[in-house]
């Protein structure tokens, strides 16, 4: 057993599983050493279709307009052209890393961040984690996740760690098996989105044979994303997800909306009663750091019935939020979010040594998070990685293509 950051590191003597460490919570009701994180710098966006071929354009960026009182969510639902469960695949974030670094070269200095002129290898070599927001989102509010576990594939080259989500073929199967009503309740944020978003500024859609400010019919296929670069603690994160709209400006063109214009789209029940609010007030934790993560400062909650239909509507500053719940007894508080965050991945750093390219292994871990306890870790065989790699062409998770653009 080695010490680690004031907790016990325990490392397995279990022969059959060849390395097995964990990581347990750090004590909620202690001060922590205060961890900074960095407002995020867009790098660039992009946009998938509605065939989810990705464009490197804003053609799926929407704007945000305000949802008519009493629109109904359940409008549209037998049209919805639902995105199926897949695997946590990095592939379209690291072909936007990709097309990152190749702009770099050819503008040879004057993207916003690459003042000093140096080669995107160079840029790249400073960066220590690449994940979509997602899997961020899921690992900062560990902390205070009573229910769902996460499990993620790690590799780590040439010092820089890349996570994705593992979703086993059963679990992808559980999640494409909603039932009938969890199915109606997703539905229900993604016709909000709809409802509250326009092709043009300022303009509600009114499309004929629709109820008016239905923008259009829900393909969860179509998403425009946005790639940021932020630092947690000293270590420097690639992050992409996905943005639901923007605030209109005038004279704007969609090149430049800026993380400044962002907004989050949420639904949520109304609140009726201390209760309501209690619960409310905790799925903030989860707003806070999903929009906080990509710099997008406004979240706006469409509060609805069990039926489906809005009721109103609040806009939310995101940097505001922790103040909302600070010292309630169901409160949180970032800064421990961070801290733990920032643990989690000197863990990962520590315990996985880093490849190189020449390499002829390439490994990948599993970190499999147990809510109120912590995470544990283990090197995969070479029937774990078959698995994951799921009879693609692909090195470890990585596609193949994106493995012979690394530098050795
Ligand atoms: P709500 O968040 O309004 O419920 P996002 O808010 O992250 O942009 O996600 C858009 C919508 O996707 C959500 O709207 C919700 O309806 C659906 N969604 C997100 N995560 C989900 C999950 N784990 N299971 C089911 N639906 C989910
Ligand atoms: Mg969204
Ligand atoms: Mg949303």
């Amino acid at each position: 057993r080695i010490k680690e950051h004031g907790k016990t590191v325990a490392t397995s003597t279990d022969e059959s599983t060849v390395a097995s460490q964990s990581l347990s919570y750090p004590p909620k009701n202690r001060p922590v050493k205060p961890v900074a994180i960095q407002y995020p710098t867009r790098l660039l966006t992009f946009s998938y279709d509605a065939d989810r071929t990705l464009h490197f354009d804003d053609s799926a960026m929407k704007y945000f307009v305000n949802p008519p009182m009493n629109a109904d969510l359940k409008y549209g639902y037998t049209r919805w052209i639902k995105r199926p469960e897949e695997k946590g695949r990095i592939d379209g974030l690291l072909k936007a890393m990709v097309k990152y670094c190749q702009d770099l070269d050819s503008s040879s200095g004057t993207l916003q961040d690459q003042s000093d002129g140096k080669p995107s290898s160079q840029w790249l070599r400073q960066m220590r984690c690449v994940s979509w927001r997602g899997v961020m989102t899921k690992t900062l509010t560990a902390l205070y996740e009573e229910r769902d576990g996460w499990e993620l594939n790690v590799m780590h080259i040439n010092n820089l760690l890349y996570l994705e989500e593992h979703l086993s073929d059963k679990r992808l199967a559980e999640k494409e098996d909603m039932t009938p009503y969890h199915r109606q309740l997703s539905y229900y944020g993604y016709s909000f989105e709809s409802f509250s978003t326009s092709s043009q500024p300022y303009q509600p859609e009114r499309l004929p044979g629709h109820p008016p400010g239905w923008s259009g019919d829900v393909n969860t296929n179509v998403q425009w994303c946005s790639v940021v670069k932020t630092k947690l603690g000293s270590h420097r994160l690639l992050i992409g997800g996905e943005v639901d709209c923007v605030t209109a400006k005038q004279g704007h063109g969609s090149a430049e909306y800026t993380p400044d214009n962002y907004v989050e789209l949420k639904t949520s029940m109304a609140i009726r009663g201390a209760n309501d609010e209690v619960k409310f007030e905790r799925k903030l934790l989860k707003f806070y750091f999903q929009s906080f993560l990509l710099g997008v400062p406004e979240i706006v909650v469409g509060f609805r019935t069990p039926q489906g239909r809005v009721v109103s509507t609040q806009t939310f500053k995101t940097m505001e939020l922790p103040r909302l719940v600070r010292g309630k007894p169901h409160g949180w508080d970032p800064h421990l979010c961070m801290h733990w965050g920032d643990i989690f991945l000197n863990f990962l750093l520590q315990q996985i040594p880093s490849g190189k390219k020449a390499d002829k292994t390439h490994e990948v871990w599993r970190a499999k998070f147990i809510p109120g306890t912590g995470v544990t870790m283990k090197l995969l065989d070479e029937a774990e990685v078959q698995e994951v790699r799921a009879g693609e062409d692909r090195v470890g998770f990585l596609p193949r293509w994106y493995f012979h653009t690394i530098d050795d």
